[in-house]
């Protein structure tokens, strides 16, 4: 089990505080970050900003919804953005007030957090290892009138994998049929080259809701802002009149309309993640005693086959690195773990102190 109680990766504070060290000497691989850092161009626009701090943000958000529309080629009412993608699942099952609702396990804790919050009785749908931790078409089975959602994450946080959009199409149609709100979070999938997702199909599919995060692609995690977009247009708007007014600071508001304009810093992302996965993904494979999945977002997933071994704590106290224990996971154990992939000398680091603490003990 994890010596930390945190239920997310990036919990810096709190692992600093238990070494007594302090935070910044920490190389974190548990939060799954850009690694090329903030765009240079969102800086400059919080830097000359910062006088509009003193006004209240535009309520509506008009010119942030109108950004994202004209990217997605949707209409602004189909949008709304929220602190963080987080917020908005938490509004969305406020929203859509499901009674009964399925998860996907090994998965996102947050949603199992706002389906209870809502006294929803929650299902779930077990990925397995010897599916290789990939979704299949069994969940098709599963998605029975009783429900009233179903929250699918693709790619899949902590697994790192992506459905094929032939099985994700059918699981939709399949929750339209039934009358089942979808919801797809595609919280990494700005970080799979050329994966539009489900916002080209949402005109033809109204039970379809989308979640987004702009904190994991554009390095602003601190910042907080991601969005939801439905054709819904009636439900989008009593999830709009739910939520509490100005939630998204001024400065967020100005980084989400900036970052759809950092066409070269997309580019360069995508060249390192193709790079860096593929990579990272050999060089651990390589590892006698690790097994990994191979990563299609920016983080990969992975079980140690040493037995006792707390491999967490080992690479934290070997060498100030800290990678997320998946014990908390239910459906996985203490062997699971995944890491953020980074830039070439932090992965490079990573195996060179993985394969130190794996060569004293396989
Ligand atoms: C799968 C998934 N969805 C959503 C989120 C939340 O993102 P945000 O920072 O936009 O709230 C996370 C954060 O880790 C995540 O892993």
């Amino acid at each position: 089990m994890s010596r930390f109680t945190s239920q997310h990766g990036g919990n810096r504070r709190e692992v600093a505080q238990y070494l007594g060290v302090d935070e910044d000497t920490l190389l974190d691989f548990s939060a799954n970050i850009n690694p090329l850092g903030m765009p240079l161009g969102v800086r400059q626009r919080l830097a000359e900003s910062l006088d509009k701090l003193e006004q209240y943000p535009d309520v509506a958000y008009q010119s942030l919804h109108q950004a994202l529309a004209a990217y997605h080629a949707v209409p602004p009412d189909w949008i709304q953005a929220g602190n963080g993608e987080t917020e908005l699942i938490f509004d969305l099952v406020k929203t859509l007030e499901p009674k009964q609702a399925l998860v996907v396990s090994p998965g996102f804790a947050e949603y199992q957090r706002a389906l209870a919050q809502a006294k929803c009785q929650v299902h779930t749908w077990w990925l397995q290892e010897s599916a290789g931790w990939q979704l299949d078409d069994g969940i098709l089975s599963a998605l029975t009138p009783e429900l009233d959602c179903v929250f699918l994450c693709t790619p899949n946080n902590p697994t790192g994998l992506l459905p094929d959009w032939p099985l994700l199409e059918r699981i939709a149609h399949k929750c339209g049929d039934n009358h089942i709100w979808l919801i797809v979070d595609e919280a990494f999938l700005d970080f799979v080259p050329q994966q539009p997702g489900f916002i080209p199909v949402l005109g033809n599919m109204p039970w379809v809701w989308v979640l987004r995060s702009m904190t994991k692609f554009y390095a602003i995690p601190g910042l907080r802002l991601g969005y939801a977009l439905s054709s819904h247009t009636a439900s989008m708007a009593s999830l709009r009149a739910k939520r509490a007014p100005w939630s998204i600071n001024t400065l967020a508001a100005i980084a989400g309309e900036q970052v759809l304009q950092e066409t070269a810093y997309q580019q360069e992302t995508w060249q390192w993640v193709r790079r860096e996965n593929q990579w990272l993904y050999q060089a651990l494979s390589k590892v006698p005693g690790i097994q990994a999945w191979q990563p299609q977002a920016n983080y990969l997933f992975f079980r140690c086959d040493v037995p006792e071994l707390d491999l967490q704590w080992a690479l934290l106290e070997q060498a100030g690195m800290l990678i997320r224990s998946c014990a908390n996971y239910p459906g996985l154990d203490a062997r699971y773990y995944r890491v953020a992939v980074k830039s070439h000398a932090a992965n490079q680091s990573l195996l060179d102190a993985l394969q130190q603490v794996m060569s004293a003990l396989v």
